[in-house]
């Protein structure tokens, strides 16, 4: 009987209406659903695709960690330090400037493809306990240009001459994003070169300028004034 005279709703399910078909192909809540279903059975599926969601997860939440602390009495920022006097490094000189208590006066300093960088301005995500902590105080190019946040193997000079031209144009645009947010502080000496005296060259350059105001300064002297001289 209830085969030969069904429902209205079951003969509903069994011959939907136009209207109730063209929801359902052109992206209805239900489809959507779907959608979004197979893409995390999809994602949930492959082992590679955790892991990396995991550090994502991670990453982000260390990036933002700050959100998700209670609200603590306001401690007033302290003023942004001077800028630094430039000057080279070598990789020892680099090491203190790792944003800890310790390093000199709680700067950090990363090197990328041979410059150093003070990016204590960016110390929630350079110093310790940040996301990027492991470049704090060291040359960050391998890491940068290879996606990679293992501390480096060992503390001896990096030439990065293994690094593939992909590889290297990453480290080169990471320098450009530096160059654009972080003050550049000098550069990082390889194995036996010599630091650049900078206040050589800016005792050279005031010495320029002061010649410069002196000889337009100086009261000018016609061509028929000089031959009466
Ligand atoms: C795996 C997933 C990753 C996620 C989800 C992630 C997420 C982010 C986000 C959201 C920012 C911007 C934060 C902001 O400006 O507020 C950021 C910045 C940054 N990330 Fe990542 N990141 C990941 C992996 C990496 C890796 C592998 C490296 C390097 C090896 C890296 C290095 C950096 C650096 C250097 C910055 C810029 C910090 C600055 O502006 O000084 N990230 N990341």
């Amino acid at each position: 009987m209830a085969e030969r005279n069904p429902s209205p709703a079951a003969d509903a399910e069994r011959n939907p209406s136009p209207a109730a078909d063209a929801e359902k192909h052109d992206g209805s809540s239900e489809g959507v659903t779907e959608g979004i279903l197979a893409a995390l059975q999809e994602l949930v599926s492959n082992p590679l695709n955790l892991v990396l969601l995991s550090i994502s997860f991670y990453l982000l939440y260390k990036i933002y960690k700050d959100y998700f602390k209670k609200e603590e009495p306001r401690v007033p920022r302290p003023p942004p330090l001077p800028k630094m006097v430039k000057r080279d490094f070598t990789l020892q000189e680099l090491r203190p400037y790792d944003g800890s208590p310790t390093a000199p006066e709680g700067r950090v300093l990363i090197a990328v493809n041979g410059k150093v960088f003070d990016v204590t301005r960016g110390k929630g995500f350079y110093g310790p306990g940040g996301p990027y902590d492991v470049f704090a105080g060291r040359d960050g190019s391998r890491g940068l240009g290879t996606f990679a946040l293992d501390a480096p193997a060992s503390d001896a000079y990096d030439d990065l001459s293994d690094l593939t031209i992909d590889q290297m144009n990453q480290v080169r645009e990471w320098e450009a994003q530096f160059e654009e947010k972080y003050d550049l502080v000098g550069r990082l000496l390889k194995p036996g070169e010599v630091a650049h005296d900078y206040a050589l060259d800016e005792e050279e350059s005031a010495a320029e300028e002061t010649a410069t105001i002196v000889r337009d300064a100086s009261p000018k002297t016609s061509p028929a004034a000089k031959k009466t001289e």
